[in-house]
């Protein structure tokens, strides 16, 4: 039987992406994305290449949504291999500096890619705990690396994007915790740099294609037992946190 996936914010970027790719690697891929219409118009698209995917709506920032797609799973499949939580924001303003990003800007960031990470696992692990080995992946950024920002001429020391990147760094943060609780189980649980890649967030000028951006996603999501829990990876290295 194939393992069945989540992929929160799945209707485009990064997310879609990882969904075409598990779906490539025989895994049925639940699409997540807040707007139903671009969730079904993503797995339409998938379906026409002949890959097994379903729509789901799930606004990460709302808990009644959240309640309705662990239900909706829950009736469809009865248990969850893969959740791969990528949904995520940007917010900081460019033009100011990091002293200056406004406290709203700090809290909706937060509430993304923090709180609604740790609210959507929190739902979806007694599915996870369903599977004979799930699998979490976080999807966080190099920008959450506190040594790198740091470290004066490293590649993200001058990408000050404070809310964004604390956020990244609490995701970090999270996964260890997460993966200390699991340590004992046979879930792993991980966090993943994608890249700095061509995406809506990435911009087009990013120098990775999302064929790439993809990739780390996908190998945590279809790691075996012998492979990490509770690290922070791009393509197979591990980063400094
Ligand atoms: N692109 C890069 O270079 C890069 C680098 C490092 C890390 N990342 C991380 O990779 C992940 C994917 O980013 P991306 O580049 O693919 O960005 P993207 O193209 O902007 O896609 C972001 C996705 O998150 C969804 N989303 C945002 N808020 C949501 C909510 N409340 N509920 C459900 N879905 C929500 C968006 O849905 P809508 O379409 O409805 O807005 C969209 O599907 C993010 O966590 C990002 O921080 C990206």
């Amino acid at each position: 039987m194939s393992k069945i996936a989540l992929i929160t914010g799945a209707n485009k970027g990064i997310g879609l992406e990882t969904a075409r790719q598990l779906a490539h690697r025989d895994v049925h891929v639940i699409i997540g994305s807040r707007d139903r219409a671009k969730g079904v118009e993503a797995a339409l698209r998938l379906q026409g290449e002949g890959l097994a995917v379903e729509a789901l709506s799930l606004d990460v920032l709302d808990a009644a949504s959240i309640a309705a797609a662990v239900g909706e799973v829950t009736q469809r499949h009865g248990a969850l291999d893969i959740l791969v939580n990528n949904a995520g924001v940007m917010l900081d303003d460019p033009a100011k500096k990091v002293s200056e990003q406004s406290l709203d800007v700090w809290r909706r960031t937060f509430a993304t890619n923090v709180f609604a990470m740790i609210e959507v696992t929190q739902a979806f692990l007694p599915l996870l705990r369903k599977s004979a080995a799930g699998r979490i992946v976080n999807v966080s950024s190099l920008l959450g690396s506190v040594t790198l920002h740091a470290q004066p001429g490293s590649p993200i020391y001058d990408f000050k994007v404070p809310a964004y990147n604390c956020s990244k760094s609490t995701v970090n943060a999270w996964t260890v915790q997460l993966a200390y609780e699991l340590k004992d189980t046979p879930m792993k649980v991980n966090a993943v740099h994608p890249g700095h890649v061509k995406t809506d967030m990435g911009g087009p000028a990013a120098p990775m294609e999302l064929v790439d951006g993809a990739k780390t996603s996908v190998a945590l999501a279809l790691l075996d037992a012998s492979g990490p829990t509770g690290a922070f990876l791009h393509l197979g290295e591990s980063l400094p946190w």
